[in-house]
């Protein structure tokens, strides 16, 4: 199937590990490389780069959102200007590793509010993450993000992608096109429809990555 043209798209990728010879690497190169085919700009908030390990004091926690690090807001208006997001996540004791949601909740839900996100687990075993996967939905909701139908679970990913990102898995290849065409078709619809009637969240202009309102 031929990708759906997506020029103009931006998505953000966030990855879940910051393990010693972690996987995370492979599928994020893989869908990087997949993305291109789609003409979606993305960004990569890579737990690791970021050194984001606590949640000591996230965005919202301060009183006024002026007060928080410049890094910190700059990031929120990185996430709040994306189109839609990726999240990427292996699976720890049939469950979400702590660096994503130690990342992820950073941000308050006006960060992510309404933004699709599609959910992209892998394991070194048979089941592919899909319990992490199963986790995510709920927790994602809570973020505010609306989390589209289809999931990419990839199991024994280190035979399935190369550590440059390559894949000749048919199973693979054909979820990654529905996923990603999910993707940009909710991303689409969302951004249009928000030209016409603008989002508020929680009473508020939302849409569009306007300055940082509520923290
Ligand atoms: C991506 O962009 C290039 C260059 O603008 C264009 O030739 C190509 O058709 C586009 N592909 C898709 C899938 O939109
Ligand atoms: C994160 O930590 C690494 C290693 O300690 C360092 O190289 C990098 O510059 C840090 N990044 C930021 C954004 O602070
Ligand atoms: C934050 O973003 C502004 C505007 O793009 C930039 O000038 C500034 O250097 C950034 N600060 C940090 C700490 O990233």
């Amino acid at each position: 199937m031929a990708p759906l043209a997506a020029a103009g798209l931006h998505f953000i990728l966030f990855l879940g590990s910051v393990r010693e010879n972690r996987n995370a690497d492979r599928v994020k190169n893989y869908l990087v490389n997949s993305l291109a085919k789609y003409n979606v700009s993305v960004t990569v908030f890579d737990p690791r780069e970021l050194n984001y390990t606590k949640v000591i004091q996230p965005l919202h926690y301060y009183e006024k959102p002026e007060d928080a690090p410049e890094r910190l807001r700059n990031l929120s208006d990185v996430i709040r200007k994306a189109d839609g997001h990726i999240v990427v996540t292996p699976e720890y004791h049939s469950a979400i590793p702590p660096s994503l949601t130690t990342m992820m909740d950073q941000f308050p839900p006006a960060s992510y509010a309404f933004r699709p996100a599609a959910i992209v687990s892998y394991s070194k075993g048979r089941f592919g993450g899909i319990r992490a996967a199963t986790h995510l939905r709920t927790w994602l909701s809570e973020l505010s993000l609306v989390h589209i139908p289809s999931v990419l679970a990839i199991p024994k990913v280190e035979e399935a992608i190369t550590k440059e990102g390559k894949t000749t898995n048919k199973l693979v290849l054909e979820s990654t096109d529905a996923l990603l065409g999910e993707l940009v078709w909710f991303a689409r619809a969302i951004k249009t429809h928000a030209q016409v009637r603008p989002l508020q969240y929680k009473g508020k202009a939302h849409f569009g990555g306007d300055k940082l309102s509520s923290g």
